[in-house]
C-alpha cells in the first residue's frame, strides 16, 4: 500500500492550491477508476473528496475502506475522506491506515469528537470537522482549534445533484471572520458554476464540487470553468 502523504504535507499542498475545487468521487465511472483518476490528474486538480456513507448516519451507501485503498494505490494526490458514518471513532483510524490524507468527521455524529480528531492526527493524517446546513457553529465551538479542515455542509449530507443551501455562505463568513482560523474552509454540495463565485467570496478554501463535473464528458473543460469563477479571473 502506498502511504498516505504526511498530514501537514497533504494540508499544505491543498492550501498553496487554494481556492481550488475538489472532486467529489461520488459520481465517477467506478467501472475503470484508474482512467477516471488520471482524467482528473490530466484536468490538473489538486486532490480527491472520497464520501463515505454507512446507510445510517444518511439514508444511502457509498463505499469504505477497499475503495480509498483503491484511490490510495492509483494516485498520490490528497485524498480528503469525508466520513458521513455513525460511530466514527470505530473507523477513523481504519480510514487514516487505508490512506486517507484527511479524515473529516460530523460533529452530529460524534460524542468523543476531540478524542477522535486526536487519534486521527496522532496516526498521521489531518483532521477535519464537518457541520450539516441545519447545525449551528456553536456545536464546534469549542473543538474547532483542534481541526485542520472545518467542512460546510451545503446540502444535507446523502446524495449529489441536490441545491446549494445559502445557510453555507453565511457560515463560511463567520469562520473566515475570526481571526484566529488556521483550518482549511472546504464548502460541499451543490457547488456549481452558479455558486461557486459566492463560494469563494465567503471565504471557502476548497471547493467540492460532484454533478458539475461528473454529469458532462470533458472533466478538463468543467474544472477550467469551475476554478476561472472560483479564483475570479
Ligand atoms: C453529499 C456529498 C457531496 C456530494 C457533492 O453528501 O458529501 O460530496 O457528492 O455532489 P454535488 O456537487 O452533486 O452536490
Ligand atoms: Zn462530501
Amino acid at each position: 500500500m502506498t502511504a498516505a502523504l504526511p498530514a501537514g504535507n497533504a494540508i499544505d499542498k491543498l492550501r498553496q492550491a487554494s481556492p481550488t475545487v475538489l472532486p467529489s468521487m461520488l459520481q465517477c465511472d467506478f467501472t475503470n477508476l484508474e482512467r477516471e483518476v488520471r482524467r482528473l490528474e490530466d484536468a490538473g486538480v489538486s486532490g480527491l473528496h472520497l464520501d463515505v456513507m454507512d446507510g445510517h448516519f444518511v439514508p444511502n451507501f457509498t463505499y469504505g475502506l477497499t475503495i480509498i485503498d483503491a484511490f490510495r494505490k492509483l494516485t498520490e494526490l490528497p485524498l480528503d475522506a469525508h466520513l458521513m458514518i455513525a460511530n466514527p471513532g470505530e473507523y477513523a483510524a481504519q480510514f487514516v491506515d487505508a490512506g486517507a490524507d484527511i479524515v473529516t468527521i460530523h460533529i452530529e455524529a460524534a460524542e468523543n469528537t476531540e478524542e477522535i480528531l486526536g487519534e486521527i492526527k496522532s496516526r498521521g493524517a489531518a483532521a477535519g470537522l464537518a457541520v450539516n446546513p441545519s447545525t449551528s457553529l456553536d456545536a464546534i465551538s469549542d473543538v474547532q482549534h483542534l481541526a485542520d479542515l472545518l467542512l460546510v455542509m451545503s446540502v444535507q449530507p446523502g446524495f449529489g445533484g441536490q441545491s446549494f443551501q445559502e445557510v453555507a455562505l453565511e457560515k463560511l463568513v463567520a469562520l473566515r471572520d475570526n481571526g484566529k482560523l488556521t483550518a482549511l474552509l472546504e464548502v460541499d454540495g451543490g457547488v456549481n458554476d452558479q455558486t461557486i463565485g459566492r463560494c469563494a467570496s465567503a471565504g471557502a478554501d476548497l471547493a467540492v464540487v460532484g454533478s458539475a463535473i461528473f454529469a458532462h464528458e470533458d472533466y478538463s473543460a468543467r474544472l477550467s470553468a469551475l476554478m476561472h469563477t472560483l479564483r475570479g479571473d
